[in-house]
């Protein structure tokens, strides 16, 4: 497989416009719910496969209802869900997500099943034959704090394997264990709230240049409407976010990582794989959920 995203699934139940939660027994007519699959890995397979990059996923979801979707409206966006493994007795991760006029997106949250992600649940093969390998959410998937996945990571880079990373949450203990991670990584790409809390930095480009120091070859920092900025040992560049009407960015930082793993899987240069990375953004921005606007994604690959 070209791609192995390795790490977060959830189910999103997503709504707009809420402007309040109704008092009492109250009901707010909307005019948007959905229900997608999300999460650091999932969300970001589910946009590879929209770009046409072959793609499987590896995680962690409940025998519950929620799993059965979650797998079902993976499959049918035409990502491989064999290495997603199912826990009898436990909860699929989903978060409810109401959408402020704003674009704001306050969440309620389970983490479930993701938790308990551990090196046993990784096939081998898959990883060693992964050109990409995304970890997405390494963050809450402790049982991956393990020597035997680190090792197997540098055994897949050894053999040419690019290792990216992505993280979930804005827990500062949380952000300082995945450091952990990062000699084993090629490309890291947080928000800029997370490398903040990661390096202890004052600014996004600080925070950059001090995570680029703890081994990846390139940190690519999202600072949402104003765009990314990529540290490498070069020094820093930007790269602009694109003027469009923002209806729901939930999902932008998943789409980023996709499109800059196709820009590389594709051959292009770090700026450009994030330029890609940028415009598949985007699209997400333009509607509700992580799987808005990727109808012709793929066409995005052709435009360097
Ligand atoms: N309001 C916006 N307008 C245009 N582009 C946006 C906007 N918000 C985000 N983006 C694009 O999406 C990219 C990633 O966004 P952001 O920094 O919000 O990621 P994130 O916080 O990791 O999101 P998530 O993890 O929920 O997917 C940005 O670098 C930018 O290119
Ligand atoms: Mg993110």
């Amino acid at each position: 497989m070209t791609v192995v995203a390795l790490g977060v699934h959830i189910v999103d139940v997503l709504a707009r416009p809420v402007e309040s939660i109704p008092a009492g027994q109250d009901t707010h007519l909307l005019e948007q719910i959905r229900v997608t699959a999300a999460g650091a890995a999932a969300a970001t397979a589910v946009d590879l496969a929209a770009l046409g990059v072959p793609v499987a996923s590896v995680g962690a979801v409940g025998d519950d209802e929620l799993g059965d979707l979650l797998v079902m409206m993976m499959g049918r966006r035409g990502v491989d869900v064999t290495g997603v493994v199912r826990r009898r007795g436990e909860q699929t991760a989903a978060s409810i997500l109401p959408i402020r006029p704003d674009g704001g997106r306050p969440s309620f949250h389970v983490p479930g099943a993701n938790l308990g992600l551990a090196v046993a649940d990784v096939g081998r093969e898959r990883i060693l034959g992964a050109r990409v390998v995304h970890l997405g959410g390494m963050d809450v998937t402790w049982g991956l704090y393990d020597p035997a996945f680190f090792a197997l990571l540098d055994e897949a880079r050894a053999a040419g394997t690019i290792i990216t990373m992505d993280l979930l949450s804005n827990m500062p203990d949380l952000m300082q264990g995945v450091r952990s991670f990062l000699p084993h990584v090629d490309y890291l790409l947080p928000n800029e709230e997370q490398a903040l809390l990661m390096s202890g930095a004052g600014s996004a480009e600080e925070a950059a240049l001090a995570l680029l120091a703890e081994g990846p070859s390139a940190v690519l920092v999202t600072l949402g409407a104003d765009g990314s900025l990529i540290a490498e040992a070069e020094g820093v560049t930007r790269v602009p976010a694109l003027d469009v009407e923002v209806v729901d960015t939930t999902g932008c930082g998943d789409a980023y990582c996709a499109g800059f793993i196709a820009g590389l899987v594709d051959g292009r240069d770090v700026a450009g794989a994030a330029r890609l990375g940028t415009e598949l953004a985007a699209r997400v921005a333009g509607g509700l959920g992580s799987d808005a606007g990727l109808d012709g994604a793929r066409a995005l690959r052709e435009e360097k």
